[in-house]
């Protein structure tokens, strides 16, 4: 989704525009700008497309500049074409770059036309670079022009200003969506996302919401309703090569392969003596868990699917009842508070708009208090939450969550654990827990070594328009998920059912160009799965089950077993995700779809 850069130095800021663009790119997007004050006068350069078209731009004419900002636009309001990318600009005189959401932008267009002002873009945030315009031939002040205009804005907004009649500041303003600030030697910068400040800095401010900076080069006010407020400044331990991709070709690739890693990094310091500690939610988490009775999950997307599948274990070990739902809807349902009901967010970023809003709601309606799963340590979701439980994946870059999706998985049957031994779980219950946990970077890397077999299988799938994924119990879930990933990259439409609904309309759609995928471990359900299988198989439909032996089904040219060996049954939902990855993964190279950033996705889901 749109990404934001600013600085204000002695240097030249080009270059540290275009590496933060470039780093933002992951988010999703399809035009990009910048604009600079060089020497009192604004230059400014778009393009529809990619950044490296804009960098080629910009080599072309050897722009350079010591302020500036710039943007990746991920188009809401109007096409993603050259006149809708940002920056908008007011009359040659105020530049600006906009995240979110105008939503009383046809009222204010009408106003601004009135007065005089003429639109050359279909975008929302064209009103608001010109309502500054207004304000500042008012006040003759920037500050005060972006404070006032900004009274007048509905919808959420991360914005960066700046004007060549007041060289050497940046204001930049935030509500509703995430804006840092980026604290250099003599220097300074602004972004939507620390990521895309890295290689110049690892010392951060978050706004607030309401709060409007004036950054100048050797400092900045940070103001909110017109008071002066002080925020407190973190350091990041993000490594500039965190997010590099290396020798990989795909940052999905490596992120598929980094899953290892990844779960150890989960599991470090959050198991002593066999027990999982109940500190690693933060240490007021013994008395906020205390009365606790039910769980409400909330989140999007591919959270929502480890959502789903953690309702599983929390069920099973900690014996309180679980509802899963889609942030989205939550928001907006009028859900029946109860006060002794833990709110879970599940949320790789911490900034999707809908997840962040029901948290808020739930908040508002009296639910108990709140915990969030989260890759991110700074994001807003943490920020706003009770406890939290960080997943330690390291940056995911490929909009396709791949290991964010199993270290949230794991973080859930840890949860499980700890709300259960607030329910008098046995402790032979914990340690079993506890050892199938210990052994799943090892079984991980086993079913990695699957690689090249589910490389050649994707080869089936590239000609085929349709796909139907099946799972049942715990394995449903996964099962969405796997269908979830073939979709976003591969373009290939996926659909997941529990196989026992196969009966009850898809198997209507089987037919001899209907590749069916089952997650079919062994496990109590195996033996029903089974029949399913069967009535796919009779009516012609081509079959690829994923089990544990392949002695589950007899294999025939339209049935394939893709054996992952002995999986213990308490992790093997997180297993099962893997080869499902690598599947989408293939399927998507065969097809040559851009990976990392398929078409009208984004990373970070920052509007509504
Ligand atoms: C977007 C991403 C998905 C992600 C979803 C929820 O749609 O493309 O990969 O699952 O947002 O994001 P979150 O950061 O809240 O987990």
């Amino acid at each position: 989704m749109c990404g934001i850069i600013g600085a204000v130095a002695e240097r030249d800021v080009v270059p540290i525009l275009i590496e933060g663009l470039k780093r933002l790119e992951y988010r999703g997007y399809d035009s990009a700008g910048l604009a600079v004050i060089d020497q009192q006068s604004l230059k400014s350069k778009k393009v529809s497309g990619k950044v490296a078209k804009l960098e080629q731009e910009i080599k072309d004419t050897l722009l350079s500049a010591p302020t500036g900002i710039a943007h990746t636009r991920w188009a809401t309001h109007g096409k993603a074409n050259y006149e809708n990318a940002h920056p908008q600009i007011s009359k040659e005189l105020i530049a600006l770059v906009h995240n979110g959401i105008v939503e009383n932008y046809s009222k204010l267009r009408l106003q601004l036309e009135q007065w005089g002002y003429e639109f050359n873009s279909k975008t929302d945030t064209e009103v608001i670079v010109h309502l500054i315009h207004y304000h500042f031939n008012q006040s003759n002040d920037l500050l005060t022009a972006v404070r006032t205009s900004l009274q007048s804005i509905e919808g959420t907004y991360a914005i960066a200003v700046i004007n060549p009649e007041v060289p050497g500041h940046l204001i930049a303003a935030r509500h509703g969506s995430p804006l840092v600030i980026g604290i250099g030697i003599g220097e300074h910068f602004i972004a939507s996302d620390i990521a895309a400040l890295i290689p110049v800095t690892q010392k951060f401010i978050f706004l607030e919401d309401g709060d409007i900076v004036d950054l100048q080069r050797n400092s900045f006010k940070i103001t909110n309703s017109g008071n002066p407020v002080k925020r407190a400044i973190h350091i990041s331990q993000l490594q500039a090569n965190a997010v590099e991709r290396g020798q990989y070709r795909h940052y999905m690739y490596k992120e598929i392969f980094e899953q290892p890693q990844a779960i150890k990094n989960t599991i470090e310091n959050r198991i002593h003596n066999s027990s999982i500690l109940e500190t690693i939610f933060g240490p007021s988490t013994h008395k906020l868990l205390k009365n606790i009775n039910s769980v409400q999950i909330i989140a999007c997307g591919t959270s929502y699917h480890a959502g789903l599948t953690g309702r599983y274990w929390i069920e099973k070990f900690a014996k309180i009842p679980c509802t899963v739902e889609i942030a989205s809807e939550f928001r907006y349902r009028n859900p029946l508070p109860n006060s002794q009901t833990l709110v879970v967010t599940l949320s790789q970023s911490g900034e999707t708009a809908d997840t962040l809003a029901a948290l808020n709601e739930a908040k508002q309606l009296g639910f108990g208090p709140s915990l969030a799963i989260c890759n991110v340590p700074e994001s807003a979701i943490v920020r706003m939450s009770d406890m939290v439980l960080m997943t330690h994946a390291g940056p995911e870059i490929g909009v396709a969550s791949t290991k964010a999706f199993t270290t949230q998985l794991l973080s859930l049957l840890m949860l499980a654990v700890v709300l259960g031994k607030h329910n008098n779980m046995d402790h032979k219950i914990e340690h079993r827990i506890v050892d199938a946990i210990n052994i799943l970077p090892a079984q991980i890397e086993n079913v990695l070594k699957l690689n090249s077999i589910i490389e050649q299988l994707a080869g089936d799938f590239a000609d085929k328009q349709h796909a139907l994924f099946l799972g049942r119990g715990i394995h449903y879930p996964i099962a969405m998920e796997g269908a979830l990933k073939l979709k976003e990259i591969s373009y290939i439409h996926a659909e997941a059912y529990p196989a026992g609904e196969l009966k009850h309309g898809p198997l209507a759609l089987v037919d001899s160009k209907m590749p069916v995928i089952a997650v079919a471990p062994n496990n109590i359900l195996q033996e029903k799965l089974k029949s399913n299988l069967q009535e796919v198989q009779a009516r012609g439909g081509q079959l690829y089950i994923f089990a544990n032996h392949r002695a589950i089904m007899q294999e025939l040219d339209y049935v394939k077993v893709i054996e992952l060996g002995e999986v213990d049954d308490i992790i093997s939902p997180i297993i099962y995700s893997i080869p499902l990855q690598l599947l989408a993964y293939y399927v998507a190279l065969i097809k040559g779809t851009d990976v990392d950033k398929p078409r009208n996705l984004a990373k970070s889901v920052t509007v509504e």
